[in-house]
């Protein structure tokens, strides 16, 4: 049984996407939103250069407390400060922890901090149990409408290893950052 408390099982289906992609060791993945750092440091442990990023202080040093230096913890806000460009983004529970009148935000602060051509490794949830909290839900359709603004989509298809209590609620996300046009 997977731990909530530990990495996402997504990591790697979602690692197997961006591989066919191209996506390889050590590429420079930021992970935004990085909360306890499961994520990011399980990305570290498979010898990428990974980045974590969050705005709380209490996070980042839950992941500290967890993971030490094992991979870069960065405070930042994601949609407002600039970071060096990274080769991908891993964000499993970012998106959609922001609310749907920011998400045209979140895609173009995605797309800013990615080099062109970069790789947006996504997760989202296509519904919830409330809607009135995070993380919301949103459908394919509307993701992909959202990330075409500055990303190309290469696969966008339903998640085979979310955990038991998200079966069949998650899908999943890989798409480039398009070359043309100014990064916001
Ligand atoms: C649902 S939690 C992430 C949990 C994490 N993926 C994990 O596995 O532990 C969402 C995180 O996003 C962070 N966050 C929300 N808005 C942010 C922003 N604008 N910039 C940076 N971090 C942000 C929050 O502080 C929180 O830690």
């Amino acid at each position: 049984m997977w731990d909530m408390n530990g990495p996402t099982p997504l990591v790697e289906e979602l690692l197997a996407l961006g591989a066919s992609e191209g996506l390889s060791v050590p590429a420079r993945i930021a992970v935004p939103g990085c909360g306890y750092g499961h994520d990011a440091a399980r990305l570290g442990s498979l010898g990428f250069d990974v980045t974590g990023v969050d705005f709380s202080p209490r996070a980042l040093a839950g992941a500290r407390a967890r993971y030490g230096e094992a991979v870069r913890w960065v405070g930042a806000d994601w949609l407002e400060d600039s970071l060096p460009p990274f080769d991908a983004l891993f964000d499993h529970t970012c998106f959609p922890s922001f609310a749907p009148e920011r998400r045209g935000s979140v895609v173009a602060a995605h797309a800013g901090k990615l080099r062109p051509s970069g790789l947006w490794l996504g997760a989202f949830f296509s519904a919830v149990s409330r809607d009135a909290d995070p993380p919301y839900a949103i459908g394919p359709a509307e993701l992909r409408r959202l990330a075409e603004a500055w990303f190309d989509v290469l696969h966008l298809g339903e998640a085979k290893r979310s955990h038991p209590a998200r079966a069949g609620r998650e899908f999943l996300v890989v798409a480039r950052r398009k070359t043309d046009g100014t990064a916001p």
